[in-house]
C-alpha cells in the first residue's frame, strides 16, 4: 500500500490534535506566579486575618457594593424566634449564620477536645457536621445521588430550636460527640509525626426506642447508615474556580498518568438550576464541596442557607427535615413561606463568587521555596494540585479570561482508607475526594489559628496533610516521605507561601 505524503501529514496533524488536547502542558513558571487570582487578586507583602475577605480587586464600583451587601447577610445571625424580623433560623441546623462556620471567610474552628481526649459534644456555633445516607438502597437516580436515612435527611442536625425537643432543648436530630484516634507517622531518618484522626459517635437520637431484647435503638444505629464529616472550607476564588472551562477539567481527567496510579475522575450532579429552568437532564460537573457535590456557587450557597441554617429559599423551599415526624413538633410556631428573598439570597451568591484570592508574600522568591516549588512536581504533587488555568467566560466579567494558579484539578481521586469515609456522594465512592485548591493555603493560621487541614480538619499542618495522602496519591506521598529532611522542608515552605 503507498501511503501519500498528504496522509501522513493528516495523520500527523490528527495525532498532533488528539495529543495536545490529551495533555495539559505546563513548565516551571507557576513556581514564580504571585497573583494565583489573576489580576483581581488581593496584593500584599504580609498576610493578615482579613486576607480572606477582600473582594475582587478589578470589579467596578456597582458590584463592589453589590459585595459588601452581600457581607453583611454573609456575617446576619438569624433567629428562631417567629416574632423577631430576623427570623429565619431552624427548626433544625448546625450554625446561626455563614460566617460562623466561615470564619473570617476562612475554616471553620475545630471543636476543643480536652487534654484526656474525652468525647466532646459539638454545641453551638460548631463548624463541622456528618453527611448521611443509607447505603444499599436503591438510589432516586442514575447518578448516585444519596438516599437520605429515613425520618432524618443526608445531613444530620446537631441543633435545633427550643421546642424541638420536649426533653432536650435546642438538641436538633440527635447529639453528636466527638474525639481523636492518634497514631505516629515514622520517616526511614527516624523522624516521626504524631497524627490525629477524629472519632464521632450518636447520642439522643430523637426517635431512639427500645427494642424486643432491651437494646436501645434509632434508625441512625442500623448497618446500612453511612457518616461522612464535613470541615468547613475557605471561601476565597470560588467564582474562579466556576469561571474554569468544562472541557480544561476534562482534559486533566483524560490525562494518561496511570504510571502514577493517579486517575481522576469529575463529580456528575443534581442542579437545582437546570431543575428550576425545566432541563430535561438536570445533572452538570461537580465542583464545589468536599466530594465536588455540588455544581455552582448559587447551589451551594442557598443549599447551605437551607441545610446548614435552616433558612428557606426559593431555590431550597422545603424545611430541611420536611417529611419527618420531627417536624410535627414544630408545626405550631413554624411561619408559613420562604425565610429569605431572592434579591437577599443572590446578594450572598455574589458574595461568594467575588471574593479575591490573596497574592502570594513578598518572601515569595526566596530559593528554599523556589527549590520546593519545582519539587512539588517532580513528586508528582501537580498531578492533581494543577496549577495553572485560564479561565473562560463569566457572567462577572472581572472573573473572565484570568490566567489563575488555584492547585486543583477540581477532579475526584480515591485518597485511600485513611481518609475514606466509606459514604457515596453522586459519583464520588466513600474514598473519594475533590482535589483542595492550595491557593491560600499558608494563611490558614493567621486567619483562624482553630482551623485544620483536610475533609475533616484532622491535619494540624501541612505536613500531617501530606502524610494522609493515600490511594491515588501513595506514590507521591512516598517519594515525598523519602526525601531528604531539607527538601521535605523546601515543599512544606513552598506550600505555605501560597
Ligand atoms: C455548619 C457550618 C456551615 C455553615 C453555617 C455554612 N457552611 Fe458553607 N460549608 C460548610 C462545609 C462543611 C462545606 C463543605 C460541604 C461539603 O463538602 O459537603 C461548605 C462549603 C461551602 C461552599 C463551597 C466551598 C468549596 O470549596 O467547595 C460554599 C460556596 C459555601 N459553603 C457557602 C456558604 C454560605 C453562603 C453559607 C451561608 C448561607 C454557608 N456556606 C454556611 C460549612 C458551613
Ligand atoms: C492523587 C491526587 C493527589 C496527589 C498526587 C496529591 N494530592 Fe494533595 N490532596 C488531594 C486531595 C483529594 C485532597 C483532599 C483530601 C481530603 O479532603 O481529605 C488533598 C489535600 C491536600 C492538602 C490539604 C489541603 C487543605 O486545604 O486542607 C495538602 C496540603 C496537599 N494535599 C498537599 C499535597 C502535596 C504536597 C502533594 C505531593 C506530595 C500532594 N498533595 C499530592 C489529592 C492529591
Amino acid at each position: 500500500m503507498k501511503i501519500s505524503k498528504l496522509t501522513i501529514l493528516v495523520i500527523t496533524f490528527i495525532f498532533l490534535s488528539l495529543n495536545s488536547q490529551a495533555e495539559i502542558i505546563f513548565d516551571d513558571s507557576y513556581v514564580m506566579q504571585r497573583n494565583l487570582g489573576g489580576d483581581g487578586s488581593y496584593v500584599a507583602n504580609f498576610g493578615t486575618t482579613v486576607a480572606f475577605k477582600q473582594p475582587v480587586a478589578t470589579m467596578p464600583p456597582a458590584l463592589q457594593e453589590k459585595h459588601v451587601t452581600g457581607d453583611g447577610l454573609f456575617e446576619k445571625n438569624f433567629s428562631d424566634d417567629p416574632t423577631r424580623l430576623d427570623y429565619g433560623l431552624g427548626p433544625a441546623y448546625n450554625n446561626i449564620s455563614c460566617a460562623s462556620c466561615h470564619i473570617r471567610d476562612g475554616r471553620g474552628s475545630l471543636p476543643v477536645i480536652n487534654a484526656n481526649n474525652e468525647w466532646t459534644k459539638l454545641g453551638q456555633n460548631e463548624a463541622i457536621f456528618l453527611r448521611i445516607s443509607v447505603e444499599n438502597y436503591v438510589s432516586k437516580t442514575l447518578y448516585g445521588e444519596p438516599t437520605a436515612v429515613p425520618g432524618y435527611s443526608t445531613q444530620l442536625f446537631h441543633l435545633g430550636s427550643y421546642h424541638l425537643r420536649k426533653n432536650s432543648p435546642n438538641t436538633g436530630q440527635a447529639e453528636v460527640w466527638m474525639k481523636y484516634e492518634y497514631s505516629t507517622f515514622q520517616y526511614a531518618d527516624g523522624q516521626s509525626v504524631k497524627l490525629k484522626k477524629p472519632l464521632f459517635q450518636i447520642r439522643n437520637p430523637y426517635d431512639l426506642s427500645t427494642d424486643e431484647s432491651g437494646q436501645a435503638t434509632s434508625r441512625l444505629f442500623k448497618d446500612d447508615v453511612r457518616m461522612g464529616p464535613r470541615m468547613t472550607p475557605p471561601m476565597i476564588g470560588l467564582g474562579l474556580l466556576e469561571a474554569i472551562e468544562q472541557q480544561d477539567i476534562l482534559a486533566l481527567a483524560n490525562r494518561d498518568l496511570s504510571a502514577w496510579g493517579v486517575h481522576g475522575r469529575p463529580n456528575w450532579v443534581y442542579d437545582v438550576e437546570k431543575q428550576k429552568n425545566n432541563f430535561v437532564n438536570v445533572y452538570s460537573m461537580g465542583r464545589f464541596g468536599l466530594k465536588s457535590n455540588t455544581p455552582s456557587v448559587l447551589h451551594q450557597s442557598l443549599g447551605a442557607f437551607r441545610g446548614d441554617m435552616g433558612v428557606t429559599n426559593s431555590f431550597f423551599p422545603d424545611e430541611s427535615i420536611a417529611g419527618t415526624p420531627l417536624i410535627e413538633n414544630i408545626f405550631p410556631t413554624l411561619k408559613q413561606g420562604v425565610n429569605i428573598n431572592d434579591e437577599d439570597a443572590l446578594n450572598v451568591v455574589f458574595y461568594a463568587q467575588t471574593l479575591a484570592v490573596p497574592s502570594r508574600r513578598k518572601e515569595y522568591l526566596e530559593t528554599d521555596i523556589v527549590a520546593g516549588g519545582k519539587n512539588f512536581k517532580n513528586v508528582g504533587c501537580a498531578n492533581c494540585h494543577q496549577p495553572e488555568f485560564v479561565t473562560g467566560k463569566h457572567s462577572i466579567e472581572a472573573l473572565s479570561f484570568q490566567r489563575i494558579a488555584p492547585y486543583t484539578d477540581l477532579l475526584l481521586h480515591d485518597m485511600g482508607d485513611g481518609l475514606a469515609d466509606n459514604r457515596r456522594d453522586f459519583q464520588a465512592s466513600g474514598n473519594d475526594w475533590r482535589t483542595r485548591a492550595l491557593w491560600g493555603i499558608g494563611l490558614t493560621k493567621t486567619i483562624n489559628a482553630r482551623g485544620g487541614f483536610l475533609h475533616d480538619g484532622r491535619a494540624a499542618t501541612i505536613e500531617e496533610a501530606i502524610l494522609w495522602h493515600g490511594g491515588e496519591a501513595q506514590m507521591s506521598r512516598d517519594k515525598f516521605a523519602s526525601l531528604p529532611v531539607d527538601e521535605r522542608t523546601q515543599i512544606i515552605k513552598f506550600i505555605n507561601s501560597l
